[in-house]
């Protein structure tokens, strides 16, 4: 098998698809071999797999160097006892707390957007990425302080904005055997970030009583007081760094390109606020926590064209067949999303913007199983229904007030991050309904 560091680093997201459509979808880049599956069947039989068969492994090298021990890194058993005493913080109770704090930060960006001069456009991105981080700062881990919360965040946008899975491969060709992310700018925002995360956790750990949010409730666990001092301190920080890594630029880059893709499609713009007017609640003024179906459509369908974790897989940790595939122990097992969901057997047009397909009575119904923009099995996002409801008070609240116009047409390209988003900064202007 030839080395396709090269080809893989030029265009990631391309080079995983075109992969998955030849008859051997495998490649190698350097001694790490890759598979890339395209069969839903196959990607949920990988993601669904025994733990004994498949592990996160490799596969999370990159978010391990800022996310350590925290949830989404670790393997069974670790991961049972943390699932125990994480899983409870998103359950109803929770998130029905969050109601309030989300409506009064989607309804403060509105107000931000409502008072722009006529015709001012706005980095989208930024503003999405910053509403939903200001969610899970604010809502689940009660960082009050504003300076904290800029810091947090700038760090954050640094160690998005850098073409991490690029870097990662090609640093560990030719970086020098320095291992990691050497002295790159990216390894000073990854140490940063860090330092910021152990910050809040030391600031929690001191408090008399606990503000009743996510991390008050991982507090309370019996776990948690069993801990020693120590361990304290590193779990905390390190779930505070999970949280508001993977609670926000994966919510931040879902709203942007359902917008985007809502903007750059009037027709299906216009069909998604007229379905939200008809809708009592968010005619009443209140911010609606459910999507109506055709809006929900529509954000199923850019989820499928960029999904934000597209970066996903497993490594096999022996020798396992798959359907008629013989996976050999050691191998990266990719179950993009993007592949996935871009595969064309599965999808008529597989590139075309049409929400439609995901309305009952679509001419091609869905596949079972394909799509997958949170995972699947026992390690899915467990974060998915506090997503949803981010996605639809935003999406709802937007659309019902503006009317969202790109400025520019051009097509776009996609970076090499670990997360799906522009390379260029992609300007909408939200024009004030009348
Ligand atoms: C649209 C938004 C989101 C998307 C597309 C998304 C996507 C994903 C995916 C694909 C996984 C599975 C990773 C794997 O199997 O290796 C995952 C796991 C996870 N997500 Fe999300 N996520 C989103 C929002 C959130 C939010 C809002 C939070 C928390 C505030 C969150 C926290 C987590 C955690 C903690 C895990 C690890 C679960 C475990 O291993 O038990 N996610 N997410």
């Amino acid at each position: 098998m030839p080395d396709s560091l090269m080809p893989f680093c030029a265009a990631p997201h391309q080079f995983l698809l075109d992969t998955a459509l030849k008859a051997d979808p495998r490649f190698r880049m350097g001694d790490e071999t890759f598979l890339v599956l395209s069969d839903p069947a196959a990607v949920h039989a990988v993601l669904n797999g025994k733990f004994d068969d498949f592990e996160k492994g490799a596969m999370v090298e990159i978010p391990r160097t800022f996310l350590h021990d925290g949830i989404i890194m670790v393997e069974v058993p670790e991961w049972t006892d943390q699932q125990k005493m994480i899983a409870p913080q998103f359950a109803g109770r929770r998130m029905r707390q969050l109601e309030p704090v989300i409506a009064d930060l989607v309804t403060r960006q509105i107000d931000t957007w409502a008072a722009l001069p006529a015709g001012e456009p706005v980095d989208l991105l930024a503003a999405t990425n910053r509403l939903v981080f200001d969610i899970v700062a604010t809502g689940m881990l009660s960082i009050t302080d504003p300076a904290v919360a800029d810091a947090v965040f700038e760090t954050l946008v640094e160690l998005d904005s850098t073409e991490s899975v690029r870097l990662h491969y090609l640093l560990k060709r030719f970086g020098g055997g320095q291992g990691g992310f050497g002295r790159s700018s990216y390894a000073q925002a990854i140490e940063r970030m860090q330092r910021l995360a152990a910050a809040i956790a030391d600031e929690r750990l001191a408090r008399a009583t606990q503000p009743d949010d996510f991390v008050g409730g991982v507090m309370a666990t019996a776990a948690f007081a069993a801990f020693t001092p120590e361990r304290k301190r590193a779990f905390l920080t390190d779930q505070i760094s999970t949280m508001l890594t993977a609670g926000y630029v994966t919510t931040g880059e879902t709203l942007f390109w359902g917008l985007y893709l809502l903007a750059k499609h009037p027709a299906q713009q216009q069909r998604a606020r007229a379905e939200i007017a008809a809708n009592t609640t968010a005619m009443s003024g209140a911010v609606p926590f459910d999507a109506p179906p055709f809006l929900m459509a529509a954000f199923n369908e850019s989820q499928r064209l960029y999904p934000a974790v597209w970066f996903l897989g497993r490594v096999a940790r022996r020798d396992v067949r798959v359907g008629d595939i013989d996976i050999a122990a050691g191998t990266r097992v990719m179950c993009s999303p993007y592949v996935l969901h871009r595969t064309p057997t599965l999808w008529p047009d597989s590139d075309q913007y049409r929400p439609e397909r995901f309305l009952p009575g679509a001419s091609h119904p869905v596949a079972p199983r394909s799509l997958i923009p949170f995972g699947t099995g026992m390690r899915a996002c467990v974060g998915r229904g506090l997503a949803l409801m981010e996605i639809s008070a935003v999406a709802c609240m937007t659309l019902s007030r503006f009317e969202l116009e790109l400025v520019s047409d051009a097509p776009i390209e996609l970076t090499g991050a670990f997360s799906m988003h522009p390379r260029d900064t992609v300007m909408v202007r939200l024009k004030p309904l009348a």
